[in-house]
């Protein structure tokens, strides 16, 4: 058995994030008929939503190479003159958690971004001096988590600004039958409901857990994916009935029994559940505020009345 790739190739394949796919099917078409790169995409959004296959599904459609790399793996200027001058006319160069680039990689982005150009010192003390480089033209493809924490100058450079949502329940309900389709496993539309609703509007979520429930359904089952047997292998992988898993029902409890409910510093739950503060504030807490189990507040995060409801706890007047 070959491994099938999962992800989309095409726009016309990719299921949700309407209004992102629209525009930026509107500005390939208007950047290949005018035989330009096209202009600099800065994707941001919670993890999960689709950055990475959308930077390929954009390179795919513009028939161009796409080269991959993330801000940490970027350590010195050196290293990104380096993937600039190796790249082909109108390549896309996708870089993931462009936030956390240092300063002195981010500088040499600057000219390469707005006039394709590299500003290169030569020599030391009084006799320094800088030539500039051209390179080929080039679409730069950012994706964040957190458009906040990028710098003001480099978010600037960014013609196009694309915020990805969290999935409908439809729409998660769709990708989950193409990707049972992919992996010739049995599903019917109410079992892909069951667990699009337990997906926490996330496709890498969705295709994940529909993987765990096809090794229950084969194993322990008769192969098809339904509404029971999904229900029945979510249970055995604890993960409720809203999504939340076992970090999660581990993070909301802590602040419960250890902060009477909060508010309580980010830092001080990562420690206590043995997470990254930013593991936590990337990864986990997006999704608890977007369903109002958990608030920010400038003293610390809270949690709400409507998550002790979910608890079967009584809320602490
Ligand atoms: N697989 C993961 N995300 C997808 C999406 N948005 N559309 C189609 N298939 C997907």
């Amino acid at each position: 058995q070959v491994e099938v790739s999962l992800r989309p190739r095409y726009l016309k394949e990719y299921i949700g994030q309407s209004v992102a796919k629209e525009n930026l099917q509107v500005y390939i078409e208007a950047a290949k008929m005018r035989k330009e790169a096209l202009d600099h995409v800065l994707l941001y959004g919670p993890p999960g939503l689709g950055k990475t296959t959308l930077s390929h599904i954009i390179a795919n459609e513009l028939g161009v190479n796409v080269r991959t790399t993330s801000g940490p793996a970027i350590e010195r200027a050196g290293d990104l003159a380096a993937i600039l001058t190796n790249l082909q006319p109108y390549d896309l160069l996708f870089i993931d958690e462009i936030h956390r680039l240092n300063r002195s990689v981010e500088e040499v982005l600057y000219p390469a971004m707005e006039d394709y150009a590299l500003d290169i010192v030569i020599g030391k003390g009084p006799s320094a001096r800088s030539v500039r480089l051209d390179l080929q033209p080039f679409t730069l493809v950012g994706a964040t988590t957190r458009a906040g924490s990028l710098s003001a100058p480099l978010r600037d450079r960014f013609g196009v600004v694309s915020r990805l949502e969290y999935y409908q329940e439809e729409e998660l309900t769709q990708i989950l039958m193409r990707t049972a389709d992919l992996l010739q496993v049995g599903i019917q539309e109410d079992g892909a409901r069951e667990l699009a609703t337990r997906s926490r509007g996330t496709p890498r979520v969705a295709n994940r857990l529909l993987k765990r429930v096809r090794d229950f359904v084969q194993v322990e089952g008769d192969g098809w994916i339904t509404a029971e047997s999904a229900r029945h292998a979510l249970d055995r992988i604890q993960v409720d009935r809203l999504g939340l898993d076992q970090v999660d029902h581990r993070l909301l409890m802590t602040i419960i029994d250890s902060f009477s409910g909060g508010p309580v510093g980010l830092e001080t739950i990562a420690a206590t559940i043995g997470e990254e503060g930013h593991t936590v504030e990337d990864v986990y807490e997006p999704y608890l505020m977007q369903i109002g189990f958990l608030k920010r507040t400038p003293r610390g995060r809270m949690v709400t009345a409507k998550c002790y409801q979910h608890f079967g706890l009584t809320y602490p007047s």
